[in-house]
C-alpha cells in the first residue's frame, strides 16, 4: 500500500489513483495533486468538487508541478472561467465553473471541444455547475472540511474501469 495515498498502484501508467486521506496543511494538498499530476495523460479530465476555500486551487497547483508545468502559474480563475497553463505538448485546462451554468457556457468557452480533442489535461472546479454538460469524470475529487479546520479528500480514479485511454 502505498504510504501516502494509501491507494493501489500499478505500473507507471496505470496508477490507480484512489485514496481517502486527510490534508494536514498546504503542502499535504500540493503533494497530493503533485502524486496525481504525474499520472495524468492527455485526454484525463479531473473535476474537484467541495465547499469554498477547501483547497481544490491548491491541489490543482500541484497537479501542474506534477506535470511539469511551473506552479506558480496556477491562480483561481474565477474570474476569467478558464485558463491554460503550460507551454510543451500536453498543457493543462483550469475551470472555475463557479459562475456558469451550464451546456451554453461550456461551448461558449470552447471547452466541448477541448475536452473532445483528448490534447490536454482538463481539471475543473464546481463541475456540479455544468454536470449535465460534462461527461463522466476520469478523476474526482471530493473535498470535505470537519471541524477544526481538519480537510479530507476523497480521490476515485475511474480511469482504467472506464475503458477510454486507448490501451
Ligand atoms: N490542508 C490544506 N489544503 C489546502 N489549502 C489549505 C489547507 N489548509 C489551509 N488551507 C488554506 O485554504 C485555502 C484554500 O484555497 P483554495 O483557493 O485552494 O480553495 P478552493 O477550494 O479552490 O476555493 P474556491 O471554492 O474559492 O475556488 C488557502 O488559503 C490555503 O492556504
Ligand atoms: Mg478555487
Amino acid at each position: 500500500m502505498h504510504p501516502i495515498l494509501g491507494g493501489r498502484m500499478g505500473d507507471a501508467d496505470r496508477i490507480d489513483l484512489s485514496a481517502h486521506v486527510e490534508l494536514a496543511d498546504v503542502k499535504a494538498t500540493e503533494a497530493l495533486g503533485v502524486r496525481i499530476g504525474r499520472a495524468l495523460r492527455a485526454g484525463d479530465l479531473v473535476t474537484l468538487d467541495g465547499p469554498l476555500g477547501s483547497g481544490k486551487t491548491c491541489l490543482v497547483r500541484g497537479i501542474a508541478q506534477g506535470m511539469g508545468i511551473d506552479p506558480t502559474v496556477v491562480t483561481s480563475p474565477s474570474f476569467v472561467l478558464m485558463q491554460r497553463y503550460g507551454d510543451g505538448p500536453v498543457g493543462l485546462v483550469h475551470v472555475d465553473a463557479w459562475r456558469m451554468r451550464g451546456e451554453q457556457d461550456l461551448s461558449d468557452l470552447g471547452l466541448d471541444e477541448i475536452m473532445a480533442s483528448r490534447c490536454d489535461v482538463v481539471a475543473i472546479e464546481w463541475p456540479k455547475r455544468i454536470a449535465s454538460a460534462l461527461p463522466q469524470s476520469l478523476v474526482r475529487v471530493t473535498f470535505t472540511t470537519g471541524q477544526q479546520d481538519t480537510r479530507m479528500v476523497h480521490v476515485e480514479d475511474q480511469r482504467a474501469r472506464g475503458g477510454v485511454r486507448g490501451d
